[in-house]
């Protein structure tokens, strides 16, 4: 299971580099650790991702607003988040080859004797080595040892790869084979263990230092001077923007309690092992919402942002059987969170979270008020209005000054709001689409063979291109009527692709490979009756249309 799972990984990776989704940051450069790059199709999905978001989130509602936010903000911001003195993760280091990890997440490796060396196998221990050397986006790296390598071979490859290529081929290997000229044994990761005293460092077996705590904001100056009143952090999280500007927003907005505010942007973290792709960067993009709601609704409103975020992903495409909702233990929980849940996916290289959805309770407006002294209270004026006009009405006597004032300072009209947060990551929801899009099937070719293909099912929303336009022949006219057909697509504000290279079934494939659900084919009949084909991608039935009917068709497809 383990195996095919990241065989599916290493394919998916390759087909994100080569069609132009995915590409390792500064790769021409040698790339840099937990950064990563979209290619044009890949920025094409990821922003159809962010305007499904704010689409549903933001302009479909009349309870949500939006905004952006620097990146830069205020380093009092993140003392009051506590960013500053809690945002660490443990970190232990290798003493022999001075590796870093997670401490909390530390990967041992078992030793199991398999009884077939498998297929791949190297000349040399250098061959293993280079041959996997160069494949910096591999997630699971096997390094399949002639049968004549012993162990200390092996390790002495590693060490002579720099130390980042020594441990990306060991942290990213979820199988090593190593074999001593008689039996061939499999160290098998076990992934995310904390780590314990006595443990050894699973590159070279060195002795570890202890956890210590590192936090994980970047650190920057503001400024030409680069001194401490100049340090500024660049956001961990989009959150706190929202947080800072939510009086603002209530003084410039006719909003009222219960309420959103939604924000889409980068967050940079500095994890000690970035890792699993882009599922774990550097530099990533969040897409959160911080509800505000009376305390008295808050479980209510945490029910229902859970519910209605885990519903989106299927809405989108997502398994529900992949998906999982995991509530969060009480000692998992944050010291302010009442409750928390992770919408968790089942990616190939384990179950893992999404986004989390937590009541945050006033723990953030309350942190910011104390620190900025700004007063983050909620005066609720229609609740206040209603209990006088009902005074009023039930003949009772009016409030003196005194009264009112004690009044409406009761927690019925007068309250710091409980906030629930559905917290997402882009570049997750990105990876999810993209792990769940992989198709493998068979299709026929021209002749009427059956030939496998690979296709990305994605949700036609979602999809880069929406519909591809080919001229069945480059003669007798037809690239003219498909040059039109696509042109009236793209004035129309689909995304759509012309192609008239190579024979017909190459450009249905190179088109499924990128995920295009609808592809318009103009052949001998069109020039007869002005009609064309329309492939759909997934059933691969073919509808025969009016050429003038494109768009409106292929909008109606996508709007179903
Ligand atoms: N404001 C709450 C917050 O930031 P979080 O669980 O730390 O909570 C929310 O992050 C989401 O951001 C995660 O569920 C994940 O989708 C995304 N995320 C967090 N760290 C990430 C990283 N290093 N790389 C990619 N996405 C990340």
């Amino acid at each position: 299971m383990a195996e095919n799972s990241n065989e599916l990984m290493d394919k998916l990776v390759a087909l994100c580099k080569r069609r132009g989704f995915i590409f390792q940051s500064s790769e021409i450069y040698g790339g840099i650790n937990g950064f990563w790059d979209y290619g044009p199709l890949g920025v094409e999905l990821k922003r159809n991702i962010k305007d499904a978001w704010w689409e549903d989130i933001v302009r479909k509602r009349d309870d949500m607003v939006g905004v952006d936010c620097s990146i830069i903000m205020n380093p009092k911001v993140w003392e009051a988040s506590g960013h500053l003195a809690g945002f660490t993760d443990p970190m232990v280091d290798c003493k022999g080859c001075k590796a870093r990890f997670r401490g909390d997440q530390f990967d041992l490796y078992e030793t199991s004797k398999v009884p077939n060396i498998p297929a791949q196998v190297f000349a040399t221990p250098v061959d293993a080595f280079n041959a996997f050397r160069d494949e910096q986006v591999r997630l699971d790296t096997r390094i399949i040892a002639n049968p004549g390598m012993t162990t200390e071979e092996l390790q002495s490859v590693y060490r002579r790869g720099t130390g980042r290529n020594r441990a990306r081929i060991v942290l990213r290997g979820a199988g090593i084979f190593v074999a001593d000229g008689k039996d061939c044994y499999q160290l098998t990761r076990i992934v995310n263990q904390p780590c314990k005293p006595g443990d050894k460092c699973p590159i070279c077996g060195g002795d570890l230092t202890e956890a210590r705590k590192f936090n994980m904001m970047f650190k920057t100056f503001v400024g030409a001077m680069e001194d401490s009143s100049a340090v500024a952090y660049l956001r961990p999280e989009t959150a706190q923007g929202i947080f800072a500007n939510y009086k603002n927003v209530l003084d410039t907005s006719r909003i009222k309690v219960p309420f959103g505010i939604a924000q889409i942007g980068k967050a940079f973290r500095n994890e000690i092992n970035p890792r699993n792709y882009t599922f774990r960067s550097r530099e990533f993009e969040q897409m959160e919402i911080e509800f505000f709601c009376h305390p008295n609704e808050a479980d209510k409103w945490y029910e229902y942002w859970r519910d209605a975020r885990f519903n989106w992903y299927v809405g989108l495409g997502l398994r529900s059987s992949r998906l999982r909702l995991r509530p969060h233990e009480k000692d998992e929980l944050a010291f302010y969170a009442r409750s928390c849940a992770d919408i968790e996916y089942e990616f190939p290289f384990g179950i893992s979270e999404l986004e989390g959805v937590a009541n945050r309770t006033d723990y953030d407006l309350t942190q910011h008020q104390k620190f900025s002294g700004k007063d983050m209270a909620y005066f609720d004026d229609d609740a206040w209005q209603t209990f006088l006009d009902q005074r009023k009405a039930e003949g009772k006597p009016e409030l003196t000054k005194e009264e009112k004032t004690t009044l409406s300072s009761g927690s019925s009209f007068r309250y710091t709001p409980h906030v629930i947060e559905p917290s997402g990551g882009v570049d997750r929801a990105t990876l999810a689409f993209l792990c769940e899009a992989y198709t493998e099937d068979q299709a026929p070719d021209e002749k009427g063979v059956m030939q496998s293909r690979t296709v990305m099912k994605f949700h036609p929303r979602l999809a880069p291109i929406k519909v591809a336009v080919f001229p069945l022949v480059k003669k007798e006219g037809m690239p003219e009527v498909a040059d039109r057909i696509y042109r009236a697509a793209k004035k129309a504000g689909l995304a759509a692709f012309y192609d008239e290279k190579g024979a017909v079934g190459r450009r249905y494939r190179r088109q499924d490979e990128a995920g295009t659900p609808f592809c318009v084919t103009v052949d001998g009949q069109t020039l007869q009756d002005q009609t064309v084909t329309v492939r759909d991608r997934d059933s691969l039935k073919q509808d025969r249309i009016a050429a003038d009917n494109v768009v409106p068709y292929v909008r109606e497809k996508l709007s179903s």
